[in-house]
């Protein structure tokens, strides 16, 4: 009885709290078109000059997205148009680059702080230009922030750090020039953190190490400098990226679970240290371009992940272990410019179609062409040891010459100044980035896959990390895409079965892409796919992409490869008749919640969302354990064509956007009605919908239709919520479908109900 009546009690505030979609507040509404002003009207608002309904139902688009809960905003994401892309910038406004002088980045903040249940925040690329203002921290709730590509500099604001929901931050492309602060570890649940092409100066903050949670650390191009410390408190790292710093200190002990390790363009010195032999998840590791010593380890080409391993432009002496074992794995190795003899050992030796080396600029005994003579490289060697003495008469010789220097140099300035002082001296000399402007590359799809706590959570679990396949290997595993490996051929392309090297058994699908992309916007669609972590998912553990020609730069294939289910699909279990194995009720309903869990967390736990993910019953694969997941989800964000989108208005795309969730929703009501009746005959649909729908309404028309299995162990009410969303999902009018999480709370409830329902008849049996 407790229970009834506590199931009741949950019930009951379940309804209450419902996140019905009410008019937004007039207050909010207000708010949003006092930032547009703020902002100069960018034109990715446009669409509020027209509106004049709930600004909630704008429909999102790449450049905006409002979403809203209990009348109020929280999700706003603007991007702009005005991506940085010159390092010129004073603290001045630019005409046309930035926002006018007109702009204070103060009242604007205070605006939008009041838009206080605010849990996403992404402002692009918008030019806004100022110092932030420590009141950023009124939004409390934040999750997410993004104010990448705009003109921010001065401190990051020390109030940021009460701001302890934060799980991703994102400040990349700015100016901010101050020291990275050392209380970045007040925020105990961020996951991803990302300051990339600022101008950041100081100390690498060692309180990051204390942030557990922590996956993902981009600090690239910026003035970071001195020590790297000892980082093996943080279990979950899986990227670090510093390249382009001013690290001084010798490599530190890294985390055993780093997946992508990039140190390039610093001044890290010493030798790799043995430690290094025991990251065995590591797959990208660049220390190219430091002041590295010794030889390189022999480990380090054999770690059972490593595909990529950089060490040119470093001081690297000795020789290599002959004979040397490499990973299979291995596919690119650049040792080049850096002092080492010897023979190259042979699995180094010629460069295949695996395998990429690069050795020039050495002084091995092999390719002479490329190779200095042999005293070029003893030359340093001898350098460590006997050099001691040469030092310091150099010392000596530089002092004196330094000080004649500084007199030359200090009469040179004063003649100058008097000169220049004339003149007025507006810009300072532009920074060189090597990199283009952050906004230019299509990888704020990626800066702003967005975790969210559910994914955060997964994220301490052992997710298998993806990692990048040769197309030798996939062909070894298929047997060179033999026909008896064919598991199935859809309109996405060929699944193929396959057994990797190390005996796991995987499901390859080969996507083939209607354009080519460039290997670079291809990955950056790919690390979105692989950020898709969902217990109800198919994993991903990899891909690969597959050119045509020889040029590497351009990509026709690309082969996915996921976790392999052996338990069949969905649709084989509706209309199995073996009594032992027939799927009641609750089993369905169990199934049915599992697969709405993981499609919400593509709509909404990402962004941008993944809404075309082709749901069919033949797509949601069993384990063992008769969980359900959901297989090629998300190959939207693979093929899907954004170029051609942008071209047409931004009308259709919004609508198109809007189709593709009512998509979802459509294909996920044919699911429920497949669950209900058992799988209709392929090519019957359109007869089944047009006659048999009304029978649903009658007791005996129900009898008639509904799977007999269902019948005999669904209660009444269960029955009747599950047929009532359904109905609402098929529905020809777009309008009246429903929202998915509409769908998954029915599904909820109608499971609750089932599961009081078959607990009162088993007490009722025992009884
Ligand atoms: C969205 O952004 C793209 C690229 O910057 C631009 O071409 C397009 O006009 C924008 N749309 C709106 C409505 O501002
Ligand atoms: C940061 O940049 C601004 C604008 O260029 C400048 O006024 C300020 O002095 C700089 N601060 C630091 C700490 O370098
Ligand atoms: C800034 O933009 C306006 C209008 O788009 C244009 O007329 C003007 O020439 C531009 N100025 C500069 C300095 O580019
Ligand atoms: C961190 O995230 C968890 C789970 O999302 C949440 O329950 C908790 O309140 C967060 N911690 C803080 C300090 O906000
Ligand atoms: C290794 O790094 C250097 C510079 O840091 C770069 O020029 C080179 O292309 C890299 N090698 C490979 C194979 O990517
Ligand atoms: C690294 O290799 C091991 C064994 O080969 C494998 O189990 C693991 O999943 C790999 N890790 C990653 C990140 O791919």
């Amino acid at each position: 009885m407790g229970s009834l009546s506590l199931f009741l009690f949950i019930s009951l505030s379940w309804i209450l709290f419902l996140p019905y979609t009410h008019q937004l507040q007039t207050s909010q509404t207000e708010i949003l078109l006092q930032i547009r002003k703020h902002l100069e009207f960018p034109s990715s608002l446009e669409v509020m000059n027209t509106f004049d309904g709930d600004l909630c139902n704008v429909s999102p688009s790449r450049n905006m997205t409002i979403a809203c809960q209990d009348n109020v905003v929280t999700e706003l994401i603007i991007k702009g148009d005005k991506p940085v892309n010159f390092r010129g910038f004073n603290g001045f406004p630019i005409p046309n680059q930035t926002l006018s002088e007109r702009f204070s980045m103060d009242s604007f903040v205070t605006t939008l702080s009041r838009l206080s249940s605010l849990r996403v925040l992404g402002l692009i690329s918008l030019g806004i230009w100022g110092p932030l203002p420590d009141k950023i921290h009124r939004l409390s709730s934040l999750e997410f922030l993004d104010l990448s590509s705009n003109f921010i500099y001065g401190q990051i604001p020390p109030k940021i750090s009460t701001m302890v929901q934060l799980y991703s931050l994102v400040l990349d492309g700015n100016f901010f020039n101050d020291t990275i602060p050392d209380w970045i570890d007040s925020l105990t649940n961020l996951t991803f953190l990302s300051l990339k092409s600022n101008r950041l100066k100081g100390q690498f903050p060692s309180s990051l190490c204390k942030i557990r949670t922590l996956a993902d650390v981009y600090l690239s191009h910026n003035e970071i400098s001195g020590e790297l410390p000892d980082l093996s408190t943080l279990a979950n790292l899986h990227v670090l990226d510093m390249r382009e710093n001013k690290l001084n200190s010798v490599l530190p002990v890294m985390p055993k679970g780093l997946v992508t390790l990039l140190l390039s363009k610093n001044a890290l010195s010493g030798e790799i240290p043995k430690h290094f032999g025991h990251m065995d998840q590591l797959q990208h590791l660049d220390l190219s371009s430091n002041r590295l010593t010794g030889p390189p380890p022999p480990f380090l080409f054999n770690l059972p992940n490593i595909t990529y391993l950089n060490l040119s432009s470093n001081m690297m002496s000795g020789t290599l272990e002959n004979p040397l074992s490499c990973s299979t794995k291995l596919g690119d190795v650049d040792i080049s410019d850096n002092k080492l003899t010897g023979t190259l050992p042979s699995c180094l030796g010629s460069s295949s179609d695996k395998r990429m080396v690069k050795f020039g600029g050495n002084c091995f005994a092999t390719d002479f062409q490329h190779q200095h003579e042999a005293s070029f490289c003893a030359e340093s060697l001898a350098g460590t040891g006997k050099s001691r003495r040469k030092e310091k008469l150099l010392i000596v010789a530089f002092i004196s010459g330094a000080i004649i220097v500084i007199v030359l140099l200090a009469l040179g300035v004063f003649f100058l100044y008097r000169r220049l002082c004339k003149r007025t001296v507006q810009e300072q000399p532009p920074k060189v980035v090597q990199e283009n402007s952050p906004a230019a590359v299509p990888s704020e799809l990626l800066a702003n896959a967005r975790f969210i706590s559910q994914a955060m959570k997964l994220g301490a679990q052992t997710v298998p990390v993806c990692r990048s396949f040769s197309f030798q290997e996939l062909k070894e595993a298929t047997k060179d895409f033999d026909k008896s490996m064919l598991l199935g051929e859809g309109s996405i392309g060929k699944l193929y079965k396959g057994k990797l090297e190390n005996g796991t058994i995987v499901a390859i699908r080969c996507l083939a892409l209607s354009k080519k992309y460039s290997v670079q916007n291809l990955k950056v669609r790919l690390d979105v796919l692989s950020k898709l972590h969902h217990p109800y998912l198919v994993g991903l553990f990899g891909h690969c992409m597959e050119g045509d020609g020889h040029d590497n730069l351009s990509v026709n294939q690309v082969l996915l490869v996921y976790e392999y289910l052996s338990n069949g699909n969905y649709r084989t279990l509706l209309s199995e008749t073996y009594p032992e194995k027939v799927l009641k009720w609750s089993d369905r309903l169990t199934i049915l919640i599992g697969v709405a869990k993981a499609i919400h967390f593509l709509h909404t736990g990402v962004i941008p969302g993944s809404f075309n993910n082709g749901l069919k019953t033949n797509n949601i694969l069993l384990d063992e354990h008769r969980i359900p997941k959901l297989s090629d989800y998300g190959t939207s964000i693979i093929t899907e064509e954004t170029e051609r989108h942008e071209t047409k208005g931004e009308g259709t795309k919004s609508s198109n956007r809007k189709n593709l969730v009512e998509n979802d929703v459509y294909n996920f009501g044919y699911i429920l009605l497949e669950s209900l009746v058992g799988p209709i005959v392929t090519g019957k649909e359109e007869t089944f919908l047009l006659n048999d729908m009304a029978s649903f309404g009658s007791t005996d028309g129900r009898r008639r239709i509904v799977d007999p299995v269902v019948l005999t162990t669904s209660s009444q009410e269960s029955l009747s919520r599950v047929i009532s969303i359904t109905k609402k999902c098929i529905s020809t009018d777009v309008a009246c479908r429903p929202s998915f999480e509409d769908v998954l709370w029915n599904l909820q409830y109608a499971a609750q109900v089932q599961a009081s329902a078959d607990a009162e008849q088993k007490s009722d049996s025992t009884s």
